[in-house]
Formats: C-alpha cells, structure tokens, sequence
C-alpha cells in the first residue's frame, strides 16, 4: 500500500502462519508498530480522515489490547480523551459486558458503565478487523452506553471474513488501509 507520503506501509506488516491456531494467516502489527516512519504514517492515514471534522468527535475508544497502541495514539493526535474496551475482569468499576466470537475463538469485552456520557460522539479504534465479531460487539456496548458512532477505523480489513460489510450494513462509516486475503 502506498501511502500519500510515498511510503509502502504493507511490507511493514509480518505474516505469520498457522498462528494461533492452524489455517490462521497471523497479520502481525507489532514490527510497523515498532517501525518510526511507519508508526506515525499509519496514525496520520487514521487520523487524516477526520482531522477537519474533530469538532464531531468527542472522544476515541480503543479495544484491548492492540487497540490501545493505535487509539492512545490517535487520541493524542485529535485532541481528545481515550476510553478503554478491555477484555472481561480487566476494568476495577462497575461495567456493562457484551459476548462475541471471532476468527479464532469466543470472548467478552466490556466497558467501564460510565465512561460514556449520552450523546457522545465515539470514533472507534483497533487495529485490524476480520469477521467483525469484537468491532460490533464494542459498538453494541457504545449503543447500550448512550453513545454515538462517527466512524470505526482500523489499518487493516481481511474483507474475505466480512467485518467492514457487517459495520457497514449497520450503517457505520467504516476507514481502513490496506487489506490482505
Ligand atoms: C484481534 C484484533 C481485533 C480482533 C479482530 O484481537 O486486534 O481486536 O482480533 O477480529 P474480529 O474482527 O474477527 O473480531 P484479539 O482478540 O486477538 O486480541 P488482542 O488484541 O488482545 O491480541
Ligand atoms: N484478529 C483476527 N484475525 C486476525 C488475523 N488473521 N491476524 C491478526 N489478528 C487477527
């Protein structure tokens, strides 16, 4: 993928296979993360969409744990607070919890009960999506917390799994950077 600054962020990315399980192509985020050039292209390629428009943008939720790389990132760049979506039993106040499957296994996430105030205007954060299972789960916590979604953005879509269509067909403005099979 090459980006507006000249910059190929794909090759940045480390493919793993048969991780964790068998027949899983394991997309690996953590050598772009650890990449200077290539950790700050990819927050501005998230960021830049909304950037003009921040002003309808009252905070940024991150989910556990590769989430919270991106979204803190992000968070910092437009100017606004982050709110974690943390795996079950990891939040110390009261929360609300939603179950949800995904390409490799069953989990549940939840968010701290009052960390969204009524008519709060959430654009949603991780770093990839696949089948969509934790994506709709958090935006199912975002509806049943008050709060609005702007958009949900993500580097990478697997849109062979149908995660994006899923956000999409639940009319959510859905922004990636690249896609792999
Ligand atoms: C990965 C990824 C997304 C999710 C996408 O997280 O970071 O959150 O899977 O899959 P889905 O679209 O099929 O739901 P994972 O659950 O592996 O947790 P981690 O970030 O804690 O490693
Ligand atoms: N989360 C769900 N599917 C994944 C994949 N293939 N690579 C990395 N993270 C994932």
């Amino acid at each position: 993928m090459e980006l507006r600054n000249g910059m190929d962020l794909k090759r940045l990315v480390r493919t793993i296979p048969d991780y964790p399980k068998p027949g899983i192509m394991f997309r690996d985020l953590t050598t772009l993360f650890a990449d200077p050039a290539g950790l700050r292209a990819a927050v501005d390629e998230i960021v830049w969409p909304f950037f003009k428009a921040k002003a309808q943008i009252d905070i940024i939720i991150g989910i556990e744990a590769r989430g919270f790389i991106l979204g803190g990132a992000v968070a910092h760049e437009l100017g606004r607070g982050f709110v974690p979506i943390r795996k079950k039993g990891k939040l110390p106040h009261k929360t609300i919890g939603q179950d949800y499957s995904l390409e490799y296994g069953v989990d549940t996430i939840e968010i701290h009960a009052d960390a969204i105030k009524p008519g709060d205007r959430v654009l949603l954060i991780d770093d990839l999506i696949a089948t969509g299972g934790t994506a709709v789960a958090a935006a199912e916590l975002i509806h049943r917390s008050g709060g609005e979604i702007v958009a949900a953005a993500f580097i990478i879509d697997l849109p062979d799994l149908g995660g994006t269509a899923r956000l999409r067909d639940k009319g959510i403005a859905v922004h990636t950077l690249m896609e792999f099979e």
